[in-house]
């Protein structure tokens, strides 16, 4: 007999939406025995070892295909007996090829994918004058997520032939079958293109520090590669390391830190009209 007994809710989510919508789901499958595995600071290397879970993973679109340092550390995780729910979580722009490509990547992983999802958060590159998908995820996203949840477990109870799931908030939930999981889950179609579009090499730059900066270094913590250090009481960026995720420039406290780019004009011009989620169930 084999198992699924828990849920593990992993993200790599620089400015923290892709966390939030992952954990949204998570709320709609209420499963007990949960852990959190947030790949956003996390620069090891070693193998990451998951058994026996249900796994959402959730990460953010950059430039139609999942953020770079999102792939590279999702290679060290390693599936034993899970499914997986990749989600990817965009700024209202469009999400091109990065569902099928989360999806293929934790293929390759181990995982046996049981759906799918994309979700809208506000652009990294959204400001107060300029707003991009501002406050989003909104309540609205936040239901469909859990909805989604709830959705995606009952999927999961159906491709495993298991009747009527118990209380899944029982400390001893468990879903039994005998069969290895990619003989029994049919993955739903996903829309993407194979092979994935190809990236331009993008000009390097990173946030301004500005006089409102006075070196409290929280931002430092915020930072996915550790690109910024303290300096004579103010934060410095070292260029080549950054990777334009805005978490530093969205979580100072005092606004120190500001990423001009002719992108967010064009941004809010262009993707004003709401986007909605997209499931593949
Ligand atoms: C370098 C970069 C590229 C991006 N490319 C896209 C894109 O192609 N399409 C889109 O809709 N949003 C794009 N975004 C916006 C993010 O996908 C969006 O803000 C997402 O919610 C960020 O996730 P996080 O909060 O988990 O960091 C991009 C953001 C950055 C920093
Ligand atoms: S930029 Fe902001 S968060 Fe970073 S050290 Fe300066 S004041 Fe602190
Ligand atoms: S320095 Fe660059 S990589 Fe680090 S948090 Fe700021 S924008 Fe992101």
């Amino acid at each position: 007999m084999m198992k699924l007994d828990k849920l593990c809710v992993g993200y790599y989510s620089p400015t923290r939406t892709s966390r939030t919508i992952a954990h949204a789901i998570a709320e709609g499958m209420n499963i007990a025995r949960r852990e959190d595995l947030d790949l956003t600071t996390d620069n090891g290397i070693g193998p990451i070892l998951v058994k026996d879970s249900i796994c959402i993973i959730s990460v953010p679109v950059y430039g139609g295909l999942i953020a770079p340092i999102a792939a590279q550390r999702l290679r060290r995780l390693q599936a034993t007996n899970c499914v997986a729910i990749p989600v990817v979580v965009y700024g209202n722009r469009d999400y091109e090829d990065a569902l099928v490509q989360l999806r293929d990547l934790l293929i390759e992983q181990g995982f046996t994918i049981l759906c799918g999802a994309t979700f809208i958060g506000e652009h990294s590159y959204s400001r107060s004058e300029m707003p991009i998908a501002e406050g989003r995820p909104d309540k609205i996203d936040i239901q469909i997520a859990k909805d989604f949840g709830r959705k995606a477990l009952i999927r999961l109870q159906e491709q495993l032939h298991i009747g009527n799931i118990t209380d899944t908030y029982d400390k001893d939930f468990a879903l039994m079958y005998e069969q290895p999981l990619n003989s029994l889950i049919t993955s739903p179609k996903i829309k993407g293109n194979i092979p994935y579009k190809t990236l331009r090499p993008s000009t390097p730059q990173a946030p301004l520090v500005n006089e409102n900066c006075y070196g409290c270094g929280e931002c430092l913590d915020w930072c996915p590669t550790g690109a910024i250090t303290l300096t004579d009481g103010r934060s410095i960026t070292q260029i080549e390391l950054c990777t334009k995720c805005c978490a530093c420039v969205k979580f100072c406290p005092v606004g120190g830190r500001t990423f001009d780019t002719p992108y967010t004009a064009m941004l809010h011009e262009k993707c004003k009209e709401r986007r909605e989620a997209e499931l593949f169930i």
